[in-house]
């Protein structure tokens, strides 16, 4: 799988993992068991015991440490075996994987690369949960389709024009003309103006206002979107760039993660709610409903891409003047990815 594994990956939301109950997720192909241990301390192990590979998910939690139920060997969170059941020596090398775990704006994130070069700096700035500002739903889909599609949905809003016009009511502005497009250093950045617009599903207004929208879309998979409505004249008075001024309502803020599980299944998350100031938990709760429709409606297209995809002898793709975000950002991955390769050969 081409994907970057010096990356932050979100491995579930951090209610998810509950004290003493171990969590089982594949990511990148790689089983893993997360626990939360008494002090409640987060680990990450490889998910196969080093005596006969049963699943550690399947074990029990004892303070910090877990045990596997088949045997009854016990690994301290660094993944190292400290106790075999009726024998006094352990092997120095027994031991499994541990990877580098943090837990951050409601998430719990795993570094799949070298743990050596895990830099907490580089998670991605989401909004929590518990953000004072926002009033958040939240939720995760599982996909039978690889992470890049989605990947390229995200990068691509042209689809909304078409895939989300009903339930997002996005009109052809999408489609029909470009929004800017800025590289970042670990990803890209969206902005777009629709002026003198009635607004969306997800944004109305009783007169017409200019509708600004901007996202990161940041390694390995993250989107972090917000906005707001600004009164007419603001696209064209700030040359369609960032608005100096307060919006006069209509933020919202929606943190979305894309975490590839296996080659060609993948885990979404995703939260949306609208700013304190511009909404109610009445308010975020029609959003999640709205969100609730537009994933699925993005779901079945990228789950059936994939089917024509898997049964393509040499499947290739035939980029437009859309798929500039697309292209950028599958460029950064395989730039990074080709350097991780290279510097674990240089390292062999
Ligand atoms: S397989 Fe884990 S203790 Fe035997
Ligand atoms: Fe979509």
């Amino acid at each position: 799988m081409n994907y970057v594994r010096n990356a932050w990956y979100v491995a579930a939301w951090s209610h998810e993992i509950e004290q003493g109950r171990p969590f089982a997720i594949t990511i990148l192909d790689e089983p893993l068991v997360i626990y939360r241990g008494e002090s409640g301390r987060l680990a990450a192990l490889e998910d196969r015991c080093v005596h006969r590979m049963a699943p550690l998910s399947l074990g029990r939690c004892e303070g910090d440490r877990l045990r596997c139920m088949y045997h009854g060997l016990l690994f301290s969170p660094e993944g190292r075996v400290v106790e075999i059941p009726g024998q006094d020596q352990v092997p120095p090398n027994a031991r499994v994987r541990a990877y580098r775990v943090a837990e951050r704006h409601s998430w719990v994130w795993i570094w799949m690369g070298e743990a050596e070069r895990a830099d907490e700096a580089l998670i991605p700035p989401a909004v929590g949960l518990d953000d004072p500002d926002y009033i958040l739903g939240h939720g995760h889909l599982d996909y039978e389709a690889e992470a890049r599609l989605i990947n390229d949905n995200l990068l691509d809003f042209s689809h909304l024009s078409f895939v989300h016009a009903n339930s997002f009511g996005a009109g052809p502005e999408f489609a029909e003309t470009q929004a800017r497009m800025t590289p970042l250093e670990r990803g890209m950045r969206y902005e777009r103006w629709i002026e003198n617009t009635l607004g969306s599903s997800s944004r109305k207004s009783d007169e017409p206002m200019d509708n600004y929208m901007t996202y990161d879309f940041l390694i390995p998979g993250v989107l972090l979107m917000t906005g707001g409505i600004y009164p007419p004249g603001t696209a064209k008075g700030c040359d369609y760039g960032v608005p100096d001024g307060k919006p006069l309502g209509g933020v919202t803020f929606t943190s979305q993660a894309v975490t590839p599980l296996t080659a060609k299944t993948a885990r979404y998350f995703f939260s949306w709610g609208p700013h304190r100031d511009h909404g109610d938990e009445a308010m975020r709760d029609a959003l999640m409903q709205l969100a609730g429709v537009a994933f699925a409606e993005d779901k079945v297209m990228i789950e059936a891409q994939q089917k024509v995809i898997d049964r393509t002898p040499d499947p290739r793709v035939m980029p437009t003047a859309h798929d500039k975000g697309v292209t950028m950002f599958n460029r950064l991955v395989e730039r990074l990815a080709r350097a991780e390769a290279e510097g674990n050969r240089d390292a062999a």
